[in-house]
C-alpha cells in the first residue's frame, strides 16, 4: 500500500511561532508537527515530519527518500528560491511531490517570487497559512489512493 509520506521544511521553519507571526501565524514547529502527525493517522498514513536548516541535508534526506516514501511535501523555505540542487534532487523523486508555503510568496518581495521548483512537483499550495499543511495532507492522500 502508498501510504507512507514524508514533510520535509526547509531553514527556519523550527522557529514557527517566533518569526514573522504576520507571515506565518503563531503555530510553533511542535504543534504543527503535532497537527500533522493527528491528521496522517486519521487518514492511515504513516508520516515523517522533518526540518533542516542546512541544503545538502535537505538534498540526502530527498535522496533517502525516494526507497522510504510514496509521496513528498516539502516547503523547502528559502531554498525555494535558491536551491538548483533541491530542485534536482526532487526531480528523482518519480513520486507525488506537494510544495507548500505558509504564506504567499507571489504577494511578497520579487526574490520570493521566483520558485525553482513549482514546474517539476505535482502541485502546490501556498498563502494559506499553516493550515497548508493539513491540505498538502489530505490532497497527498487522495493522490496516493488513485494510484492503489
Ligand atoms: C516560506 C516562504 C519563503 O520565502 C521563506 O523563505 C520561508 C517560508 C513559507 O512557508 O511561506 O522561510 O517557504
Amino acid at each position: 500500500m502508498n501510504n507512507k509520506i514524508i514533510i520535509i521544511n526547509g531553514p527556519n521553519l523550527n522557529l514557527l511561532g517566533e518569526r514573522e507571526q504576520s507571515q506565518y501565524g503563531s503555530i510553533t514547529y511542535d504543534k504543527l508537527k503535532g497537527a500533522c502527525t493527528n491528521k496522517s493517522k486519521e487518514l492511515g498514513l504513516e508520516i515523517e515530519f522533518t526540518q533542516s536548516n542546512i541544503e545538502g541535508e535537505i538534498v540526502e534526506l530527498i535522496q533517502k527518500s525516494r526507497k522510504n516514501f510514496d509521496g513528498m511535501i516539502i516547503n523547502a523555505a528559502a531554498f525555494t528560491h535558491t536551491s538548483v540542487a533541491i530542485r534536482d534532487a526532487l526531480q528523482l523523486f518519480k513520486k507525488p511531490i506537494i510544495e507548500l508555503h505558509i504564506s504567499n510568496i507571489y504577494k511578497r518581495e520579487e526574490f520570493r517570487q521566483k520558485s525553482l521548483i513549482s514546474d517539476i512537483v505535482t502541485g502546490g499550495i501556498f498563502g494559506l497559512g499553516a493550515n497548508g499543511y493539513i491540505l498538502a495532507i489530505i490532497s497527498m492522500q487522495k493522490l496516493l489512493e488513485n494510484e492503489n
